[in-house]
């Protein structure tokens, strides 16, 4: 039987310990970094908002302050911008206090992303919902939150994205083994493994940052032991669920071809600074030309390169 009640709740993990981007993660979660003129958790926040989900539930841990900061008002600051007409500025502050109804709960001990996703029991309680992870940026101008949804509604299991990588990078991602649904668009999930050899890898398919889950995900990461890192992790509590049949059994995927930005580690970052950067109208041409010039030049070459 598949369950009817619909996808009402988002819940955004932002717990991780943010190794890979030492030090700057050390006071201020990653999901803090400036993407642009945005903090990359803004951009997950609207991506969850313009699919309807507006009750969001950010799992946080001992470096919440500048999140709830900035998902919060700031009387004083409007009132300047206020007195000095810059109507702008304005409203690009009131922009993020505006979006939805955030709610936040501390995840005591970062025991992985199960672990995360199981403290948003009591605030998501017996309904599907969604998990968008917050280094992971979809394109505004592509669709995939939607379709998830859609294809949980139709198959009342829980649904992962998957995206197509190459053969050697597949050890950096979760890996699923798939076949196709007649008829349909998405596929069905048989196993699910967490960062593979590439030799032992099933498919060359990703899981990436987005997830909408049954809620029987939560009796099972409670029986879900740590896995690899000695973490609790959400992939092999869906590995269970993909092997289960009737009330809240069944994976599925649907398969992004769009356009994700990683904000995880140092140079993916990057990459997606300059590539959402140039893509802007005010100042994405000036960007564009003064990177050709600025690579013609051999310019930020370190000295001992060309040696
Ligand atoms: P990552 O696998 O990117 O882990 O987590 P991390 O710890 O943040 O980063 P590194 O690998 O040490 O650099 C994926 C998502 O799950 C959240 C993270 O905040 C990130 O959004 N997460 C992870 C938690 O909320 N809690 C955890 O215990 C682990």
């Amino acid at each position: 039987m598949s369950t009817t009640k619909p996808v009402r709740k988002a819940v955004i993990p932002v717990a991780g310990l943010g190794t890979r981007f030492l030090p700057v993660t050390k006071a201020m979660p990653k999901e803090m970094l400036p993407v642009v003129d945005k903090p990359a958790i803004q951009y997950v926040v609207e991506e969850a908002v313009s699919v309807g989900l507006s009750d969001i539930l950010m799992i946080t841990g001992r470096n919440k302050r500048a999140l709830e900061d900035h998902f919060d008002r700031v009387p004083s600051l409007e009132a300047t911008l206020e007195e000095k007409g810059d109507e702008k500025k304005l409203a690009a502050i009131q922009e993020s206090s505006n979006l939805g109804d955030i709610h936040y709960v501390r995840q005591g001990d970062p025991n992985g992303l199960g672990h995360a996703v199981l403290c948003a029991e009591r605030h998501v309680g017996d309904e599907p919902f969604a998990v968008l992870l917050g280094d992971d940026l979809i394109d505004e101008r592509d669709e995939l939150l939607g379709e998830m949804i859609r294809v949980q509604q139709a198959t009342g299991g829980s649904v992962v994205a998957l995206m197509e990588v190459p053969a050697e990078a597949i050890s950096a991602y979760g890996c699923a083994d798939v076949t196709p649904v007649e008829g349909e668009s998405y596929v069905q999930v048989h196993g699910l493994v967490e960062k593979p050899a590439p030799e032992d890898a099933p498919s060359n398919l990703a899981i990436i940052g987005r997830y909408v889950l049954h809620p029987a995900v939560f009796e099972v990461l409670k029986e879900t032991g740590p896995g690899r890192g000695g973490e609790i992790q959400l992939t092999d509590a869906l590995q269970t669920l993909a092997k289960r049949e009737g009330e809240g059994g069944g994976v599925y995927g649907v398969v992004f071809r769009g356009r994700r930005y990683d904000t995880g580690d140092k140079l993916s970052y990057l990459k997606a600074v300059v590539t959402l950067a140039c893509g802007r109208e005010e100042f994405g041409d000036d960007l564009r030309s003064w990177l050709r010039d600025f690579v013609a030049d051999g310019a930020g070459v370190p000295a001992s390169a060309g040696a």
